[in-house]
């Protein structure tokens, strides 16, 4: 099963077996990983699952739709150019080892 890196900001990381099709929110709430809230249950308005995708997966990864681009505009956390909601990220074999960063300021 494809696998996903959670990093905090004081550098521990978690990693977590993801089944495909799964969110990175719904696994990252599973197993939880701090930070990752996930209020809204995954309808993209709240943020509470906003990550830092690491660089050299950036391109792998779903286009940005207007919702998310939208709830990003207005995350607690800095929004950053790698910024992400891990709820609009399903995961797939092609993402195995995956590794998002979580906000300081989520924590
Ligand atoms: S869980 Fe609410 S925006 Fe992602």
């Amino acid at each position: 099963m494809p696998r996903v890196v959670f990093v905090q900001p004081t550098g521990e990381s978690q990693t977590v077996d993801v089944a495909p099709g799964t969110s990175l929110m719904t696994a990252a709430v599973k197993h939880g990983v701090e930070g990752i809230i996930g209020e809204c249950g995954g309808v993209c308005m709240c943020a509470t699952c906003h990550i830092y995708v690491r660089e050299e997966f950036l391109d792998r990864l779903p286009a940005i739709r207007d919702t998310e681009e939208a709830v990003l505009d207005v995350t607690n956390a800095e929004r950053l150019p790698n910024s992400r909601l891990s709820c609009q990220i399903k995961m797939t074999e092609a993402l195995d080892g995956l590794t998002v960063e979580i906000p300081p300021s989520q924590r």
